[in-house]
């Protein structure tokens, strides 16, 4: 039989044997839900706790920032709409770039379809966007900025830090980048970059890419990853296999400079 050469890890990675074995315990024996107050609760607790304290140092963010969530596409959309709808009071521009996944696009759309206003940016031909044009995008409603640190596509790293300075200058937007492709491929320090938010998802790195969610003793089943309308923006229960990062800074009083 023909063995088959893998060349698509940028859609999915397979598991390495190493998370199977990190995981093993929760899918058999520790089964405790996180909530309960008894041993095998607090265990799950516990490692829900240690992954989030890993995800956290790694992203160089405080352990309280960090959401999991069902993978990147949820990510994206609590980012994105989760965002735009809690602001709503500040504003209703948001901007993004063509080129996003459909995970942003899509949130882009059902947020224009509810009466926001939504920019897309258009890239040059290595498929960058120009802070520049950024620049000319931002307005005093703007309350959101989204743009993808790499892309899926045509694997063009997005200059963040730029379009982040760009932002925080003309604006109290807040900034989310898709992760998705860039973690476990190039550093990324949510510090340096300067995001407010960041999605990422651990099928693209050889953790485990089912929906239904691995969860230590938590049962995330019920709540499906919404791709066009969120679900719930609420606080989910934690599930370890996916993750985005969310830095919570608060914006509240616009220093927006009038040119
Ligand atoms: C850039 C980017 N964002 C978001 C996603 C969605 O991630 P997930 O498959 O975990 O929902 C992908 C998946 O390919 C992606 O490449």
């Amino acid at each position: 039989m023909m063995s088959m050469v893998y060349l698509d890890h940028s859609a999915t990675t397979p598991l390495d044997p190493e998370v199977l074995q990190a995981m093993m315990p929760y899918l058999t024996d520790e089964y405790g839900n996180a909530s309960s107050v008894y041993g095998l609760g607090q265990r799950a607790r516990q490692a829900i706790d240690q992954a989030r304290d890993e995800v956290a140092a790694f992203y160089g963010v405080a352990a309280k920032e960090v959401i999991f969530t069902s993978g990147g596409t949820e990510g994206d959309n609590f980012a994105f709409q989760g965002i735009a709808q809690r602001n709503a009071d500040r504003g209703r521009h948001v901007i993004t770039s063509t080129i996003e996944h459909d995970a942003v696009l899509r949130s882009a759309d059902a947020l224009e379809q509810g009466g926001f206003e939504v920019t897309r940016l258009p890239v040059d031909r290595t498929g960058l966007v120009d802070p520049a044009n950024l620049a000319q995008a931002l307005r005093p409603d703007t309350i959101l900025v989204s743009i993808m640190h790499a892309n899926n596509e045509i694997g063009t790293i997005e200059p963040i830090r730029e379009l982040v300075a760009v932002t925080r200058e003309r604006s109290s937007a807040y900034f989310h980048t898709d992760a998705v492709q860039s973690t476990g491929k190039i550093p990324i320090r949510v510090d340096e970059l300067g995001v407010d938010l960041l999605s990422m998802s651990a099928h693209k790195l050889h953790g485990r890419c089912y929906h239904r969610c691995w969860g230590a003793g938590t049962n995330a089943t019920a709540v499906p990853a919404p791709r066009t309308s969120p679900a719930s923006w609420g606080w989910r229960k934690p599930s370890a296999s996916r993750s985005v990062t969310w830095r919570r800074t608060p914006r509240t009083s616009p220093p927006y400079a009038t040119a």
